[in-house]
């Protein structure tokens, strides 16, 4: 091999850094909000049987969620490398594998995530250009199958990895700082809408009425903390390494209070436009089931039968949803890329044209099979991101010396790290191996119902 093969990284270059703190807030907070918060979200709210799940949801969002948001986000800023080498710096060598694990992780939910973005961006350019079409079923059938499922996720990933591309900096800074508030205003302009609708009310009475009960049930804990995972980008690195990019002084626990309380409004907020418009326009039976498929049939015929003002307001929505899932995806692929960029010296946009044309490649076969997808989706959850924040938990809690130091830097020791400690401790690994056990028959289920009848 040659000494300087171009491409290559040269040594002693200086770490890449967010150009400014709202810059790296807007980013992180890109990478949380997305396809989790009104896809994944709304979907499994139908299916768990609305309230409870939210209620469980938001449970486990402050329990599981921030305790591990603070520790990914202590390692990354402390470590200043990608999440192999980040792990290694305070575990040793043998802590590489969990690093390992986490871009494996990131590369498998890439490769569908890309595939429901490529959806997205085929409703958002329709809209502004062909409206809605009448048969949202036998649409939706179309666009997320064959060859048409595979042409738009390439499109998807195109944008992504040329913007991650672009550096931290004048890539993804400069996209999240002009892309997040336009989904924040289009979010609050779209619930707002929804709430003057008749029939609205049902809406918000079957996604806001607690039933103890229902929310009790082991599958519906399972569904809720996975997604609390999922929803804000932690168990695989994703958070970690945007934190790599920080100055060393920055405050990491009020960040992370800023960066959970943002993804869970904004999920809360999906909802709030979600239902009311699905119920006020009689879509309630298209979500029931509560499959993969719902956001994108019974809003897209809510939106149809609104005529003209559906346009505008449909259209707003996919764009919403088009730019939450590119700022989630960059994010997915940037795991990949710095641990590629640390492990191999490459420089970024040989990493990101590498590892993103390799994912875009694996992820022909949840394009073309949904059902691969649903799979893919359940196992990046419910086995890795769950998993990943038990690693996390397990290393930060008992492996790294003196987290508590770390994690001060740059604020305040108080009682809050004293708390944390103890949740890393004991709370999130215990709930998370019995949240993890009890997952796997489900898991098994949905992999034998794909390869189990032949
Ligand atoms: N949090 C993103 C979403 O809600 C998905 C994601 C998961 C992104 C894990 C990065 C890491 O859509």
């Amino acid at each position: 091999m040659a000494d300087h093969p171009s491409g290559n990284r040269s040594e002693g270059e200086p770490r890449e850094e967010w150009r400014t703190r709202w810059g790296f807030l807007f980013a992180a907070v890109g990478s949380a909000v997305g396809l989790g918060n009104m896809w994944r979200f709304s979907y499994l709210a139908a299916e768990k049987g609305g309230a409870g799940f939210v209620a469980l949801y938001l449970l486990f969002t402050i329990l599981l969620g921030l305790p591990v948001m603070l520790a990914e986000l202590t390692i990354g800023r402390g470590a200043r490398r990608g999440p192999i080498s980040a792990l290694a710096h305070y575990g040793g060598q043998g802590w590489r594998w969990l690093g390992a694990i986490f871009v494996a992780a990131g590369f498998l939910i890439l490769s569908y995530y890309g595939v429901i973005g490529g959806w997205t961006l085929r409703y958002a350019v329709e809209a502004a250009t062909i409206g809605f079409a009448p048969d949202a079923g036998a649409h939706f059938g179309d666009v997320a199958s064959g060859f048409d499922s595979l042409g738009t996720q390439i499109l998807f990933m195109i944008i992504t990895i040329a913007v991650v591309s672009g550096g931290i900096g004048a890539g993804i800074e400069r996209l999240a700082r002009i892309a997040m508030p336009g989904l924040f205003l289009i979010m609050i302009g779209i619930a707002l809408y929804a709430a003057t609708l008749e029939g609205a009310s049902d809406g918000y009475a079957y996604y806001l009425n607690f039933d103890l009960e229902k929310a009790l049930a082991i599958d519906v804990v399972v569904a809720a903390a996975g997604q609390a995972f999922f929803s804000l980008s932690l168990g695989m690195g994703a958070i970690l390494t945007f934190a790599s990019y920080l100055p060393r002084d920055s405050d990491v626990a009020r960040e992370t209070a800023v960066i959970s309380f943002a993804d869970f409004g904004v999920a809360f907020v999906a909802g709030l436009m979600v239902f009311p418009l699905i119920f006020a326009l009689g879509m309630q039976g298209e979500i029931s089931g509560g499959t993969i498929g719902a956001l994108f049939v019974a809003l897209p015929k809510a939106f149809e039968s609104m005529g003209g003002a559906g346009r505008i307001v449909g259209g707003a929505f996919f764009v919403a949803l088009v730019v939450g899932a590119l700022t989630s995806a960059i994010s997915l692929l940037e795991v990949i890329v710095s641990a590629a960029m640390d492990a191999f010296g490459w420089e970024r946009r040989r990493a990101a044209l590498v590892g993103g044309v390799a994912v875009t490649l694996a992820g022909v076969w949840p394009a073309f099979r949904i059902d691969i997808l649903d799979l893919a989706d359940s196992v990046a959850t419910n086995l890795f991101l769950v998993g990943g924040g038990l690693g996390i938990a397990i290393f930060v809690g008992w492996v790294m010396d003196d987290p508590i130091a770390e994690a001060s830097v740059g604020s305040a020791r108080s009682g809050v790290h004293t708390v944390w400690r103890i949740l890393l401790r004991y709370v999130v690994p215990i709930t998370l191996i019995f949240i993890l056990w009890n997952s796997l028959p489900e898991t098994w289920a949905k992999i034998v119902g794909v390869f189990g009848s032949g």
